[in-house]
């Protein structure tokens, strides 16, 4: 399970280089600018939020803790972030939705069901989502081969190495035994086979183009976002098809191998689309300093994804608050650090790669 999280696709270059490109930014620091208040707040799609930080849509999260989604649901309310609930979430959109106050966007992966994917988009509205997020870098899944090597499967199959690591994990597998059977519960009954993630795979349509978007955001009628935008070409296109949010990923390095870090395509994109699209950051964000850099190259605000996915793993909902508040301490230092008291301050002179002097 923990593989499943931690790691990326073949050979992990990309997501490497996602963390190997943050450590090349370095920053400078502006003095004496009276940093006794710091205000972290901002706005992101036009909601006011208190931290420019969203929680990522991760799949099946229930792996990684028993309460899955809906631990994750209420700690975004609990801290007044976004959270994006996965199509391939372990606990309903309805669900989700009654589990507290966080402002919820609902991410969609196109299944080749058109039917299904407008049901979805209907739930998700009736619920109170606030905005529809589509990924597009997942035509088809990346090969994370720390999976294959594990046999990770959905339902997990029990392998010797399987009842071995259940010796030393009895907490996780009393609760994993014990509550509900993991299935994707957007799906449940609507799709035979919702429990199996061989063949949820398989009905993802991989003949998406430009020509689906326009559809699609009508459908929705909402705040709408296309996720996994890495080139200024892209970017234009997006813009040209009427969308006014992008986020700017590489999937966190578990799609395309050998693509460039996510933080060094993200100037190119600003720079093309900055003043016509709202630009959102993810892949390899794990500190408040990497919130800063992401911010001074042009982001509105940053996602998460594996960074709430541990805290979740080691202590639940209480987990994934205390790793938003560990982002938020050092968030709040850097930018006292660095002369900035609002996020509107966070500027493109306070970064520069390392050696470009
Ligand atoms: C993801 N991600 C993802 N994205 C998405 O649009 N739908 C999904 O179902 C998932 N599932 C998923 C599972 C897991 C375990 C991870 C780690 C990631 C990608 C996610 O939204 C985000 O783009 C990355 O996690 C960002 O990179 P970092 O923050 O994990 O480095």
């Amino acid at each position: 399970m923990f593989d499943y999280v931690d790691g990326g696709t073949e050979d992990e270059i990309t997501m490497q280089r996602n963390r190997a490109a943050f450590e090349d930014l370095e920053l400078d620091a502006r003095v004496l600018r009276d940093v006794s208040t710091i205000d972290t707040a901002t706005t992101v799609l036009g909601r006011p939020v208190p931290l420019p930080i969203v929680l990522a849509p991760t799949g099946m999260t229930r792996m990684t803790h028993w309460e899955g989604e809906l631990a994750v649901a209420r700690a975004a309310g609990r801290v007044g972030v976004p959270y994006a609930l996965s199509t391939m979430a372990t606990v309903s959109i309805e669900r989700v939705a009654e589990a507290g106050r966080a402002p919820l966007w609902f991410q969609l992966y196109m299944w080749r069901d058109r039917g299904l994917c407008r049901e979805l988009l209907e739930r998700a509205r009736a619920a109170g989502y606030e905005a529809l997020v589509l990924t597009v870098d997942t035509p088809v899944a990346g090969a994370r081969e720390r999976d294959f090597r594990n046999g990770f499967t959905i339902p997990p199959s029990l392998g010797v190495r399987t009842i071995l690591d259940g010796a030393r994990h009895p907490h996780w597998w009393w609760r994993f035994l014990t509550s509900e059977a993991l299935a994707f519960d957007n799906v449940r009954g609507r799709a035979e086979g919702s429990a199996s993630l061989s063949f949820v795979a398989t009905q993802f349509d991989a003949s998406v183009t430009w020509d689906d978007i326009s559809w699609l955001a009508d459908a929705w009628g909402g705040p709408f976002v296309l996720k996994g935008i890495m080139t200024p070409a892209d970017a234009k296109q997006a813009v040209a098809s009427g969308v006014r949010s992008i986020v700017v990923s590489n999937h966190g390095g578990r799609q395309l191998d050998h693509a460039p870090a996510a933080i060094d395509a993200l100037p190119r994109v600003v720079d093309a689309v900055g003043g016509d699209a709202e630009v959102l950051f993810d892949s390899g964000v794990r500190r408040g300093v990497d919130i800063v850099k992401a911010l001074a190259l042009g982001a509105r605000a940053v996602l998460v994804g594996r960074a709430y996915l541990y805290g979740l793993g080691a202590a639940g909902s209480d987990g994934v608050v205390h790793a938003v508040r560990i982002l938020e301490t050092e968030l709040r230092r850097a930018m006292s650090l660095l002369g900035a008291r609002t996020i509107a301050e966070i500027e493109a002179s306070h970064v520069h790669r390392r050696g470009a002097w």
